[in-house]
This record gives C-alpha cells, sequence and structure tokens, in this order.
C-alpha cells in the first residue's frame, strides 16, 4: 500500500513540467548528495569520467542523455545532434560504444514521421562510429509507437538497435514473441512507470512471475538477451536457467542502474557475468529522479533525512 501510495506520488511529480524546469535551472545543487547516487552528472565530461571509472572495474556501460516528453520539433532535433556530439565525444575517449534513447526525446509525442528520421540520423551515426544504440521503453502510451518505430528501423535493416520491453505490462509477452521472431536485440526490464490495471499487472508477485517467464524464453530462444534487474530472485533464476541449458557468459548479460546495488554488481563481477551500467547524465534530470525515488519508500526518506542534514 505505501509502495503504491509512494510511486503515485513520484510519478506526479516526475510528470510535472514546472518541477522540472525549476529542477533544470537550479541544477543538481539541491539536493545534491541524492540525486548524484543515481545520476552521473549534468556534464557530458561528468558522464565520461563515470563511464571511465566504471569500465576501469570491469563493467560494460551504456550512456543515456537524459531528456523525455519534448513538445517542440525544435527540441527533438536538439536532442539528436546531442547524441550525435555524445558519440563523437564517447568514441574519441575510448568509452564503450553503447548508447540508451528514449523516442518522446527524439520527437515521437510530437511527429512521428520526424521521430523517425531522427533516430535514423542517430542510427546512421551510431552504425558508421560502431554503435549500439539501445531503445528505451516508456509509459505505455507509447509502447505500440516505439515498437511500430523499432520495426520501421528493423526493415531498414539497421541491426545496431535493440529494444526494452517490460514485464509489468499484460502485452509484453505478445511483444517477446514478435522481436524473438526477429532476431532483435531485447533488454527485458520489470517497468517504472505508473500504470493501470487494464494494461499492467497489479500485483508484484504477478510482475516478477511475468519477468521469470520471459526472462527464460530469452535465454532460451534470444538473441543476446539484456537481463536487466536488481532483483536477487531474478538474477539467481537468470543464473540457474542459463547453468542449466549451458548457456555461454558471452550469450547474455546483466544491466543495472548506475548507483543501485552495487553489492550484487560486484557479485556477479566476480562471478564472471557481464555486467553493464546504464549511466544516466544531463540537466533533464529531475523525471529519471523521481522514478529512481518512487521505486522504493526508503529513498524517499534519504532524500529527506539528506535535505535536512543540508539546511
Ligand atoms: P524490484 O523493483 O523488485 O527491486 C529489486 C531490488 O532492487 C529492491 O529490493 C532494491 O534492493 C533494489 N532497487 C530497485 N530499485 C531501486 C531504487 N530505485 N533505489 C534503490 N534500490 C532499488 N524501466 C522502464 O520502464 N523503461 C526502461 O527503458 C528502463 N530501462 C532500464 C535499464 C536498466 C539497465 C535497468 C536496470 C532498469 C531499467 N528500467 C527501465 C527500470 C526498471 O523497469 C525497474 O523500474 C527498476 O529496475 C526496478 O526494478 P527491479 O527489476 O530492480 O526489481
Amino acid at each position: 500500500m505505501l509502495d503504491a501510495v509512494s510511486k503515485g506520488f513520484f510519478h506526479l511529480l516526475a510528470r510535472s513540467r514546472t518541477l522540472r524546469k525549476l529542477a533544470s535551472r537550479h541544477g543538481m545543487a539541491t539536493p545534491r548528495s541524492v540525486a548524484r547516487r543515481f545520476i552521473a552528472g549534468e556534464e557530458i565530461d561528468e558522464a565520461l569520467a563515470t563511464c571511465r571509472a566504471i569500465q576501469a572495474r570491469g563493467m560494460l556501460v551504456t550512456l543515456d542523455h537524459l531528456g523525455e516528453s519534448v513538445t517542440t520539433l525544435a527540441e527533438a532535433d536538439t536532442a539528436s545532434r546531442d547524441y550525435l556530439q555524445l558519440m563523437d565525444r564517447m568514441a574519441a575517449a575510448g568509452i564503450e560504444r553503447n548508447i540508451s534513447i528514449k523516442l518522446t526525446q527524439l520527437g515521437l509525442d510530437v511527429d512521428l514521421g520526424i521521430a523517425v528520421d531522427n533516430v535514423r540520423r542517430v542510427l546512421e551515426a551510431a552504425r558508421r562510429l560502431d554503435f549500439f544504440v539501445r531503445i528505451d521503453m516508456e509509459s505505455s502510451a507509447f509502447v505500440q509507437r516505439t515498437l511500430d518505430v523499432f520495426d520501421t528501423i528493423w526493415q531498414q535493416e539497421y541491426r545496431n538497435a535493440g529494444v526494452a520491453l517490460q514485464a509489468m505490462l499484460r502485452r509484453s509477452e505478445k511483444d517477446l514473441d514478435h522481436l524473438i521472431a526477429l532476431r532483435a536485440r531485447v533488454r527485458l526490464i520489470k517497468g517504472a512507470y505508473r500504470e493501470p490495471g487494464s494494461v499492467a499487472y497489479p500485483n508484484k508477485g504477478d510482475v516478477d512471475r511475468a519477468y521469470s517467464r520471459m526472462l527464460r524464453r530469452l535465454l532460451l530462444e534470444g538473441n543476446y538477451p539484456a537481463i536487466a534487474t536488481h532483483d536477487p530472485a531474478m538474477i539467481a533464476e537468470a543464473r540457474h536457467v542459463a547453468a542449466e541449458h549451458g548457456i555461454a557468459r558471452d550469450r547474455f548479460e546483466f544491466q543495472m542502474l548506475y548507483g543501485i546495488r552495487r553489492d550484487i554488481q560486484a557479485a556477479l563481477l566476480a562471478d564472471g557475468y557481464r555486467l553493464r551500467i546504464y549511466v544516466p547524465y544531463g540537466r533533464e534530470w529531475f523525471p529519471y529522479f523521481m522514478r529512481r525515488l518512487g521505486e522504493r519508500p526508503a529513498n524517499a526518506l534519504f532524500v529527506a533525512r539528506s535535505v535536512l542534514a543540508e539546511r
């Protein structure tokens, strides 16, 4: 109950344009220590330094230039140019060539055709520089459009892209059939958005059972799947399925978010698994930060304590 109320509250804040603007204007200084636990910084140089440190510890990275739900084509254009610049900077800095993008950042909710053009622009540069581009999955209102865009680019032979699927959505197992048939690379996640019961399982047990069915299918039939979770039970299950079926450790990877469950990250590395850290950075950090707070009520208490301590 507390979980649902807390998730709802933070999702409401995440959607507030006023708070987003205020947060971007005032920067991560308030409350500095807390946002920085989840976000690598506001500037590209901070993000590159974070990636370098993660790589030095033997982990893989994917870099996300934070931003979503743009409302004008000019913003979408800027976001795609920012990604082109980011890829150049990553390549020059010797960072692993892997980025994560959100389609509403590239104009999905403004003009579908322009969003496809922007994605193609990013994928063209990615192809030239040998980058892999993961398309994040956003709230259920965007799932069909995101998968349609993915189908379009797949038909146009862009094979340097993959997409995320949310186990919490009732439709996702069907979507998984389709993506497995394409041989597309899937990142499996539970889902971070607040959704109505008509489209998503309201109960965590059902989400976990769906996640577990989907991870099994991906490991057995998928193409280099990414098992993206911090849930020790799901991780143990993936390890078990892989061991049971003799699936080598280079045929899949685990993924986790920057700043979350470093203990499990270290354990997976020590056991020789591939682990990619999703590193977000940028001035548009507010909605991402709110989703992380909503995932765990304890985070909200942590923020409250830090704010009081800063006074
Ligand atoms: P679960 O919520 O059951 O948490 C398991 C444990 O992890 C918790 O008990 C706690 O210890 C720890 N934990 C989880 N969240 C935490 C937090 N915020 N702070 C501290 N500890 C926490 N979502 C989405 O909708 N679209 C997307 O594209 C992506 N992309 C993505 C990429 C990667 C690499 C990851 C790991 C996750 C995403 N997500 C996402 C987020 C995902 O949908 C989900 O909300 C979070 O991963 C939390 O779910 P878990 O699977 O970790 O399980």
